[in-house]
């Protein structure tokens, strides 16, 4: 697979931002798409590792029952997007970034939800009030605005390869999930065998874009609203959650952000 070679064989060395592509060395401007996303984002980003929500599932403290709505709403929200990333997958903008085998969460949410609800999950779940802004947002984006998928894509897929990886083990352990990975599947990237070169290849196809600085304002401005719409939908479920009763067992210490991964 040329794709896993090509991250394979990208490298990075550490505080000095330079980026080994093939054997070539490039600097890494500050002015590099994913440079001016990572720093425009950093605000943002902040802010939903800290929303309680988030804080609680971190520590393990999450109920089965919002675990499963939280899978429902993800499953809306890849749903939209990867079918507007279909539609515009020539797109000058969006084929370089078009990395569907390795990507795309939709069969594996889908996997997921069939575990947590049956075989009738689909009718089981429905798009709430917390997650249809998101959604309608991003068909509005693919059908006006199809450069603004970056936006879209970075926010969600660089996020999973990142600290997804410690909701993972967290939600295994707090929700006593089979290690076979069922109910998991959103989590596990198949395509993908090492997350940070997968995600050097990510951010040197963003650097390969053709934009202004006036695009990539855009792209900045539009991962800063896809984190905003990920608050409403942590923001919902928590309120979801402090209406059901259900005992929380304790799951141990949880994760420490120091504990977690590098860049
Ligand atoms: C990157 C952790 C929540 C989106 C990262 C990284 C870590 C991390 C360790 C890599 C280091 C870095 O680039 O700074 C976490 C934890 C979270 C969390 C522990 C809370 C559970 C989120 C959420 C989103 C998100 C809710 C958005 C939906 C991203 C993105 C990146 C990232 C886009 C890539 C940054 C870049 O390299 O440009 N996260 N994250 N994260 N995370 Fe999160």
């Amino acid at each position: 697979n040329t794709v896993i070679s090509e991250a394979k064989s990208n490298g990075v060395t550490k505080g000095g931002a330079r980026i080994v592509v093939d054997g070539d060395v490039e600097a890494l401007s500050p002015t590099d798409l994913s440079e001016v996303l990572f720093e425009g984002t950093k605000e943002s980003h902040d802010r939903a590792e800290n929303c309680q929500f988030v804080k609680d599932f971190l520590r393990g403290r999450i109920q089965r029952e919002l675990f499963k709505r939280g899978t429902a709403a993800l499953y809306f929200v890849y749903s939209a997007m990867e079918e507007e990333i279909e539609k515009n997958r020539d797109h000058p903008h969006i084929a370089p970034i078009y990395f569907p085998t390795e990507l795309h969460r939709r069969d594996a949410l889908a996997r997921d939800l069939e575990y947590f609800y049956g075989e009738n999950w689909d009718s089981e779940i429905s798009l709430t009030a917390g997650t249809k802004p998101y959604v309608d947002r991003i068909h509005e984006v693919g059908e006006t605005d199809p450069l603004l998928l970056v936006a879209h894509s970075y926010t969600r897929y660089m996020g999973d390869l990142s600290g997804g990886q410690i909701l993972k083990k967290v939600a295994q352990r707090a929700l006593k999930l089979p290690t076979t990975g069922e109910g998991l599947n959103f989590y596990q990237f198949e395509g993908i065998h090492n997350h940070s070169g997968f995600k050097q290849l990510y951010r040197s196809r963003m650097n390969e874009l053709e934009l202004d600085v006036e695009m990539r304002q855009r792209i900045v401005d539009e991962s800063n609203r896809a984190f905003g719409f990920n608050m409403m939908v942590f923001t919902e479920l928590e309120e979801i959650g402090s209406t059901i009763k259900e005992d929380i067992q304790d799951a141990g210490p949880g994760h420490s952000h120091a504990e977690i991964m590098e860049r």
